[in-house]
């Protein structure tokens, strides 16, 4: 992982601290659930929050860890205002990438990373009465690809995702099994499928799963240099490919939306994708435009 760590840690972790004025502090549990790989759970409750609320998991990148994540997003602020709970799980992996490539973590219930981060959501479920309905997923890079993982296991768990700067579901899938693998036929963008085998490698995810799937909103700059550009088309396609859609035709192009140079690809009500123009891997966390994806405002 050493290449994509260096490309991606200088900028992620120069995001200035967005955590003074607090409400409240960050707290760790250690004891949360299953927890089979030892993922840390780090959580930020809002002195006051609304009713059963909503929650977020905020994912961080390669080299972070749910501290950094917690201060270089604006989640916290958010949830200050808004009144919802954040969670911030922390790689238990050397290097703090996330395992998106073992058969466990690609599989519901199997085990993985992807397991204990979902037996957090039942601790918030528990401890706080967070709302079954009202439970989001996000994260950048690395958190990304294991957004879009979560989403495709899990699909029961999440009602809605946003992947800044990921790769499709599955792309990072070992042909040995192995954990927190690199892959870099997916990374340097040349694993590619049709939209109806990339929304086969999701169903194959939870077998005879017949429910909804989680809304899902794609970030991707066009000068990644990490997980390379072709990967937003493939991600892209996966999603259409679970809601039929049509990955070439969108229902709605908008440019310069939600910020100049960008370009959002509405595909449906469940599925947008947004092309960040000159952009590299780093793609800033959009904050509110967020929240009013998962529908908290
Ligand atoms: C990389 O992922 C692809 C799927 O995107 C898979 O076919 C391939 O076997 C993986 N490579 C390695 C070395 O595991
Ligand atoms: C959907 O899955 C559930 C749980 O496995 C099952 O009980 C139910 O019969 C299924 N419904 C349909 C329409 O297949
Ligand atoms: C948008 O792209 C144009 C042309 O490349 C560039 O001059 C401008 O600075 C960009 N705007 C922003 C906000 O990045």
């Amino acid at each position: 992982m050493a290449r994509f760590t260096a490309a991606l840690s200088a900028a992620l972790l120069a995001c200035a601290p967005l955590v003074s004025g607090l409400t409240s502090t960050l707290e760790q549990v250690n004891d949360f659930g299953d927890n089979p790989t030892g993922v840390g759970m780090y959580y930020y409750l809002p002195t006051t929050v609304t009713d059963s609320p909503a929650l977020i998991v905020a994912i961080h990148y390669c080299t972070g860890t749910g501290t950094a994540y917690f201060e270089g997003t604006p989640y916290a602020q958010l949830a200050d205002q808004y009144g919802f709970v954040v969670v911030y799980p922390s790689s238990p992996n050397e290097g703090t990438c996330w395992d998106v490539s073992s058969f466990e973590t690609l599989t519901h219930g199997a085990g993985g990373d992807s397991y204990g981060i979902v037996s957090m959501v039942d601790y918030a479920k528990a401890q706080w009465g967070v709302d079954s309905e009202r439970i989001f997923v996000t994260g950048s890079s690395s958190g990304a690809m294991m957004t879009n993982v979560l989403a495709a296991a899990y699909p029961d768990v999440f009602a809605a995702g946003i992947v800044y700067s990921g790769v499709a579901a599955g792309c990072f899938m070992s042909a040995t099994g192995g954990v927190d693998a690199w892959n870099s036929t997916c990374s340097t963008g040349e694993s590619t499928a049709t939209q109806e085998q990339w929304a086969n490698v999701v169903f194959d995810m939870y077998p005879g799963y017949n429910g909804t799937y989680p809304r899902m909103q794609e970030y991707h700059g066009t000068i990644d240099d990490a997980l390379l550009y072709p990967n937003f088309a493939e991600e892209v396609k996966q999603w259409a490919g679970v809601f039929g859609y049509d990955a070439d035709a969108p229902a709605e192009t908008l440019t310069d939306t939600p910020l100049a140079n960008y370009t959002k690809f509405v595909y449906g009500d469940n599925l947008q994708g947004i092309s960040a123009e000159g952009v590299g891997h780093t793609v800033p966390v959009q904050g509110e435009e967020d929240l009013k994806w998962f529908g908290i405002i």
